[in-house]
């Protein structure tokens, strides 16, 4: 027996931008596509929602919005998607919803997965609740400046208060520079393991205008390899690191085929 049957992981952080969608897919794409597991990803940022235009797929008659206001079942809001996993989009728009219902209609869903991924909102109210009281195992994204920490360091307290652990801090956008706070002082400061480090790296900008995840788009770069490694822990699998050769040839690949489909017309700059 998969002992990790329908386990709910959620991905939080009470600041924008720090990177939560990005990391929810591309865990996903590495869970379902390197590790073989059945995944869902739901679209817990209710005002604010990303997960189906990072997936090229918007418009969607039934969403998370229609199952929290109990006009449709939330088997109805599964979606399929080519990367090789399942979604459940939410709709952009100001609907009064029952956030913190997400928890129990989940729960019809987690015979079905090994895996359902919650992309969450940074709005502190019911809002990121609802991913907090839904998640088996919490996520907190950071980035490693003051600001963004301090709100770490609140995520990780209204947690507490609400008698959730928070399993791991996931580090991203780093730099590796002087002024950057290091992986020990979030640790210390936190109480909380930083799980995973990942870099800052242009070619996340790259895959999302592919409308791809990473690790779909280069999956021998540097924060593909931190991806895999980071879901390998998170679901107790080896993580076999590609040797020098494979690294070194399948990067020049990737960014070889990534150059020949470039789309120049779109104005990205691929080589300076
Ligand atoms: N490691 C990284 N290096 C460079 N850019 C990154 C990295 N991770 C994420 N990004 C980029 O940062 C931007 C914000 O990421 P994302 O949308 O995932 O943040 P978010 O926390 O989900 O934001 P929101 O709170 O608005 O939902 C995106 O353009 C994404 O491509
Ligand atoms: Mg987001």
């Amino acid at each position: 027996m998969d002992l990790n049957k329908g386990k709910v992981l959620g991905v939080i952080g009470i600041k924008g931008g720090v990177g939560k969608t990005t990391i929810v897919l591309n865990l996903a794409s590495v869970l379902a596509n390197d590790y073989g597991k059945k995944v869902l990803v739901v679209d817990a940022n209710f005002s604010s929602p990303h997960i189906g235009l990072h997936l090229g797929s918007v418009n969607h008659k039934t969403t998370l919005h229609d199952v929290l206001s109990d006009k449709a079942h939330i088997k109805h809001a599964v979606h399929e998607h080519d990367f090789g996993f399942d979604f459940i989009p939410a709709s952009l728009d100001t609907r009064n919803i029952k956030h913190l219902k997400l928890k129990n209609k989940l729960a019809d869903l987690k015979n079905n997965y090994d895996y359902i991924l919650l992309d969450s909102s940074p709005v502190l109210n019911d809002e990121i609740l609802a991913t907090m009281m839904s998640s088996d195992e919490l996520y907190a994204v950071s980035s490693p400046d003051l600001p963004t920490l301090s709100t770490t360091l609140r995520a990780v307290k209204l947690a507490k208060e609400r008698g959730v652990q928070i399993n791991g801090l996931i580090l991203n956008k780093v730099r590796g520079r002087k002024y950057e706070i290091t992986k020990a002082e979030m640790e210390k400061l936190s109480g909380v393991p930083v799980v995973a480090s990942i870099k800052d790296n242009v070619k996340f900008l790259e895959a999302l205008s592919k409308v791809k995840p990473l690790v779909m788009h280069s999956p021998y770069s540097a924060p593909a390899l931190e991806y895999k490694k980071l879901a390998a822990l998170l679901s107790n699998e080896p993580y076999k690191e590609p040797n020098l050769f494979k690294k070194a040839y399948g990067f020049l690949k990737d960014d070889f085929h990534n150059f020949l489909n470039h789309d120049f017309r779109k104005g990205l700059k691929y080589y300076k």
